[in-house]
């Protein structure tokens, strides 16, 4: 029998109207753009600024393009994993509200929380369901608003995150494209590093947490920067390596948004030319789940039937992970 893979047939993005500046930002925090320009390569990134508006709302535009551009009912999907560290909720998932909001009644969804790494880890888990044959169509959402869990007083994370949201479809093919493979990695000593202290069980929200700021985003940037680098360049020399993969058969390299120097340090060390690296960190800054499809939302017209693709990505966990897909319309 002819092997089943999971190919991506469609992605669509979605990101807020409202642009926060760096200008803007130079108000608000001891910033200026030529730092953030220089040090992380972010121009400007969206926030979702709506009151009522949450992840979900973000999720439900993409996948609303999405269906509608590849031409699928809402009764045909039959999965949908939202890959999130923002959900509008503790409980229930965003997939759940995603889906309600929607009207899809016949798939079962689930969050994937893995940080910066959660579309690839959503992506992996989503193509073994596929592949397996149980499902047909499914849905795979990176979406992060940010701004709900970012301190507009600290310049080291502010400049960094955006809001946005990305999602695919993924459906089985006997052709060889699609997901070809994975490798994905966890080290749960890097939660020192970058985390939110406070709203899970180890420190339920209180007037204390509250007042330390400890809902939002804490990160030692440099010892993260490093690891970045290092675990991406890693799993995507290995992945390039046990699959024949070079510079000149690979068409790009699929990097998450969360500094243009560690973009360019993993494109270095994987001796790999920075004119087939996808960047628009300038446009979003780092959307954590959400910069890999909005990636690929923004290339697709550039994609090719049969382009050899390698994603990559490095979060809060940590995280991080490579998958090599052949790209299949
Ligand atoms: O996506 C999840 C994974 N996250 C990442 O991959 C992010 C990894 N880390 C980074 O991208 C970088 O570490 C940052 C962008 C967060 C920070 O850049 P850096 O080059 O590592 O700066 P730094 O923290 O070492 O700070 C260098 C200097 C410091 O001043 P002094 O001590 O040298 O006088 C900071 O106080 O830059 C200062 N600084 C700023 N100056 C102007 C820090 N933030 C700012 C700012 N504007 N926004």
């Amino acid at each position: 029998m002819a092997k089943t893979f999971a190919a991506i047939t469609g992605v669509q993005g979605y990101v807020p109207d409202y642009i926060l500046t760096n200008k803007e930002l130079e108000t608000m925090v001891d910033t200026n753009d030529e730092w953030i320009r220089s040090r992380t390569g972010v121009e400007e990134r969206r926030i979702l600024k709506e009151p009522g508006k949450a992840t979900s709302d973000m999720g439900v535009e993409a996948v609303k393009g999405l269906l509608e551009k590849t031409g699928t009912t809402l009764d045909e999907v039959d999965m949908l994993i939202c890959a999130t560290v923002t959900p509008d909720f503790p409980f229930p998932d965003t997939a759940n509200v995603i889906c309600d909001k929607l009207g899809i009644k016949n798939a079962f969804c689930y969050d994937i929380n893995a940080a910066c790494s959660g579309f690839l880890f959503a992506l992996t888990t989503a193509a073994k369901f596929v592949e397996s044959g149980s499902h047909k169509k499914v849905v795979v959402v990176g979406a992060d608003m940010m701004s709900s869990i970012i301190d507009y007083e600290d310049r080291s994370t502010c400049i960094i995150f955006g809001d946005g949201c990305g999602a695919v479809l993924l459906e089985p093919t006997e052709e060889a494209v699609g997901i070809q493979d994975s490798m994905l990695r966890s080290d749960g000593m890097g939660r020192h590093y970058l985390h939110q202290k406070a709203g899970g069980s180890l420190h339920p929200a209180t007037q204390e947490t509250v007042a330390a700021k400890e809902h939002y985003v804490f990160q030692n940037g440099r010892p993260v920067f490093k690891a970045a680098v290092s675990g991406m360049s890693d799993v995507v020399t290995q992945v390039m390596e046990r699959n024949a993969l070079t510079a000149e058969n690979m068409a790009w390299l699929v990097p998450h948004q969360a500094n243009i120097r560690i973009i360019e340090a993993v494109s270095r060390m994987a001796d790999f030319p920075m004119e087939k690296v996808m960047v628009n960190i300038q446009k979003y800054g780092n959307t954590t789940a959400g910069t890999l499809p909005l990636c690929l939302w923004d290339y697709e017209d550039k994609l090719k039937k049969g382009d050899n693709i390698i994603l990559t990505a490095f979060g809060g966990g940590f995280t991080w992970g490579a998958v090599y897909l052949k790209w299949a319309y």
